[in-house]
């Protein structure tokens, strides 16, 4: 008996981590997605592009573009079974170097992240200001002075980012299953309940309808060739793909996992979301009298003056500020995990040693949005500063090349019958027509709108 357990306790810890459940699946893959992009990022671009005529380009793109995207990537992790450089190497044919892909990939978690650990960083310094009291004023002069505090103090920029550095190492050292997934489950429904609270706080404001409005009454005017390519970009940063999170997360998908189907639930999931965010925030800002457009700072400087002008509006902000932390979590793990299952599949490195080489190279690369708005704040390259920089690169051009990539990779190299084998688990499920429509997207949909919306949006061609 005893010799027995011996043998299983080696067995499992020989074999690969994973997800344990379906559900697991859809909430870690939905933890991934929603974020920073849902309440920062979203809110501010919908405001800043015309509102609801950006709402349905992006809604076009999630349909054409990411949501084969991301059925591509769970398909070629889960098959491949490893992180995504050398998922990629298994799965070209010999010497052709689709594996720079993943490559690219890696190189995209670090830019990311740079920035976005730095966002989280003031996330976590704006719940204790918000506790604190020391928000609670309907002055944007104030906030806006606060917030320079923030960004300005070069000491304080990386102490919040190292902490946050720090809390997702100890997540990410304790696995995928016991971590990632352990955590994600728990954050996922603490989610959802503080959102519908300040959702149902701001909708019910009077006169919350002309924000309503804004959300849902599109204006084409605003809809220039870059606010398409800002639309499809949020899209691919909505989705967390283009650049191998999803092919990382789809090495860890049991065999039984229905691909399009879980696809699409956290597609919808993560809309979903990303809506609530914007009938929380729109109302209230709109009730209050304040400019939806404020860009970046929205979050940091509109969104205080709005919650204090509401009664017991110093408990709604805390509120707010910790689901922004809890969403942005999960996103994180997402991110870190790619270069960390690289270093533990491709070289072997433990997880322990692999998850500190990750942290220490992201502190370093990270310092350089963390001291982007002090003392690196003169550097810019293209006129932006690093902070910036990252940002834009990052959603504008690494992700959708990466997602033109993958899709001409699955939809001309590695074929129909191997589409066809994995999104029906061998024929375990009867999904003919799901699979054709998947791969004419896949073929000829989705990478001819990227390359279009993409090289308009630079400015490259002009339509
Ligand atoms: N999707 C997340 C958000 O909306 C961010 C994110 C996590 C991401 N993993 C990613 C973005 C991979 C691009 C690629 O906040």
């Amino acid at each position: 008996m005893k010799n027995e357990q011996n043998h299983k306790s080696t067995l499992q810890k020989s074999a690969r981590d994973g997800f344990t459940s379906g559900l697991g699946v859809i909430l870690v893959t939905l933890g991934s997605a929603v974020g920073l992009g849902n309440i920062w990022k979203f809110p501010y671009m919908v405001g800043a592009n015309g509102g609801a005529a950006f709402i349905i380009v992006y809604l076009i793109s999630t349909l054409l573009v990411g949501l084969p995207v991301m059925i591509s990537e769970h398909m070629l992790g889960r098959n491949a079974k490893s992180d995504a450089i050398t998922s990629l190497q298994k799965l070209a044919p010999k010497k052709q170097p689709w594996w720079l892909i993943g490559a690219a990939g890696v190189l995209a978690a670090f830019v990311i992240m740079a920035f976005y650990s730095e966002v989280i960083g003031w996330v976590l310094a704006y719940i204790i200001k918000a506790a604190s009291g020391s928000l609670l004023t309907t002055d944007p002069g104030i906030t806006a002075a606060s917030f320079g505090a923030v960004v300005g103090s070069p000491w304080l920029s990386l102490i919040v980012q190292w902490l946050v550095i720090l809390y997702v190492s100890i997540i990410i050292m304790a696995g995928v299953s016991k971590g990632i997934e352990a955590a994600v489950k728990k954050l996922m429904p603490a989610l959802l309940v503080m959102l519908i609270i300040v959702c149902i706080r701001s909708l019910t404001l009077p006169g919350a309808s002309e924000g309503v409005s804004f959300l849902f009454k599109p204006d084409f005017s605003k809809l220039t060739n870059a606010a398409i390519l800002t639309a499809m970009g949020l899209a691919f940063f909505k989705l967390s793909i283009g650049m191998g999170t999803m092919i990382t997360y789809g090495s860890y998908f049991r065999d039984d996992q229905d691909i399009p189907i879980s696809a699409s639930k956290v597609m919808l999931g993560d809309l979903g979301v990303s809506l609530l965010a914007g009938l929380a925030i729109f109302p209230a800002v709109f009730v209050y009298g304040v400019q939806p457009d404020a860009g970046p700072s929205l979050l940091f400087i509109t969104i205080p003056t709005v919650f204090a002008s509401m009664p017991a509006g110093n408990i709604f902000m805390v509120i707010f500020f910790v689901l922004s932390a809890v969403a942005a979590t999960g996103a994180i793990l997402s991110l870190f995990e790619v270069p960390v299952a690289f270093l533990s599949d491709h070289y072997g490195m433990s997880r322990k040693k692999a998850t500190l080489s990750t942290a220490i190279a992201l502190a370093l690369v990270g310092s350089t949005a963390a001291l982007s708005g002090n003392v690196l704040a003169d550097v810019r390259i293209f006129g932006l500063n690093f902070f910036d920089l990252f940002d834009y690169m990052s959603q504008n051009i690494l992700l959708p090349v990466g997602g033109l990539f993958i899709c001409i990779f699955v939809g001309w190299v590695w074929g129909f019958g191997k589409i066809e084998g994995e999104l029906s688990n061998k024929g375990m499920l009867n999904n003919p027509g799901i699979i054709r429509a998947f791969f004419f997207l896949v073929r000829w949909v989705s990478p001819i709108l990227i390359l279009v919306i993409l090289l308009s949006g630079l400015g490259v061609i002009n339509i």
